[in-house]
């Protein structure tokens, strides 16, 4: 395996399922449609930072540290995921949120105290140097700090995916499918860093297509670049790569981060009522909304398999009461 030689620990319920989407893609009138339910990697209601966290927590354990700290939006689930991989370790956690204290603690926030993350409000202040500062104040008082960055989206972080994409690529070559297009939702860069780098490595020749959910394409790729470049190196592969080997779709930006627009309603109605499969407000409802959309405009052939990879956010569905509906 491409990861073999990295320190690992075992967090998710691996291999997550492939499955097809049959009423869908009959009510769209194809493209062929699947989906990969990282949903369902079993920390804490499910995600893509699972896989991630199996890489930063080894790394963070090897280091000998004895808390966690990382950075987020109020209903992040890349923190609710960190504080969960926490708690199974013994270690503490401290999450660094955006904004302040809402007054109803729901969704990801709710399960972020239930696993015994204590969290600090920071306002408007940059996420990392308030990490910074917090890990500087755990250190004085003689604690041991690992700080995982923003969206767990660093090389160790990435690789993650780079295994994801060979579990994938396993369990395509098994089941005798191939995917013309995988398509995902793309934000701190890791997920799709990660599946480009396991992608060129074990020469997989469809497209992987991240829907921006908060940045333009030029920002997100030249970010991709650099994290798929030092997570080639990371693994000792050997790869480069530019910011045009990755396909990145921007149209889909509505109003803004965390935003809950039309398309994520309408693509969370429809994919819950087609095949009993729940997305989310922020990253998953808003790539499925853009899939979706690029589908009414026939942007696949007919007959192209498309795969969606769900990242999770199940939590995050119940951060926003009854607006999703
Ligand atoms: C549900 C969900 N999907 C997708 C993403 C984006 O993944 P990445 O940050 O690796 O680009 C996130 C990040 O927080 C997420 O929580």
């Amino acid at each position: 395996m491409l990861t073999d030689k990295l320190a690992r620990v075992s967090i998710a319920h691996l291999p997550t399922p492939l499955e097809s989407l049959p009423r869908l893609t009959a009510q769209l009138g194809g493209p062929e449609l699947w989906i990969k339910r990282d949903d369902q990697t079993g920390l804490a209601t499910g995600g893509n930072k699972a896989r991630k966290l199996e890489f930063l927590v080894a790394d963070a354990l090897a280091q000998g540290a004895d808390t966690l700290i990382t950075a987020g939006a109020a209903q992040s689930n890349h923190a609710r995921q960190t504080a969960a991989a926490a708690a199974k370790f013994g270690l503490a956690c401290r999450l660094v949120l955006r904004g302040e204290e809402p007054p109803q603690m729901q969704g990801n926030l709710l399960l972020d105290r239930m696993v015994g993350a204590e969290v600090v409000w920071v306002g408007a202040r940059p996420l990392t140097e308030a990490m910074s500062q917090v890990a500087e104040e755990l250190q004085a008082a003689g604690r041991r700090p690992y700080v995982v960055p923003y969206g767990g989206s660093n090389p160790i972080g990435a690789s993650g995916y780079v295994a994801a994409m060979e579990e994938l690529l396993a369990q395509c070559a098994e089941r005798g499918l191939h995917f013309d297009h995988i398509v995902h939702p793309s934000s701190s860069g890791g997920t799709q860093a990660g599946l480009v780098v396991g992608a060129r490595a074990l020469e997989y020749t469809g497209r992987i297509l991240g829907i921006s959910v908060d940045q333009q394409a030029g920002v997100l790729q030249r970010r991709l670049a650099d994290l798929a470049m030092a997570t080639s190196e990371h693994l000792g592969l050997g790869l480069t790569f530019a910011p045009e080997d990755f396909a990145v779709e921007d149209g889909y930006l509505g109003g803004g981060y965390g935003v809950l627009g039309d398309l994520e309603r309408a693509a969370i109605r429809t994919l819950a009522r087609s095949e009993g499969v729940l997305l989310d407000p922020v990253y998953t409802g808003r790539a499925f909304g853009g899939l979706l959309d690029m589908i009414r405009h026939s942007a696949f052939r007919p007959g192209e398999r498309v795969l969606f990879w769900h990242t999770g956010g199940t939590a995050g569905l119940f951060g926003y009461g009854d607006e999703v509906l």
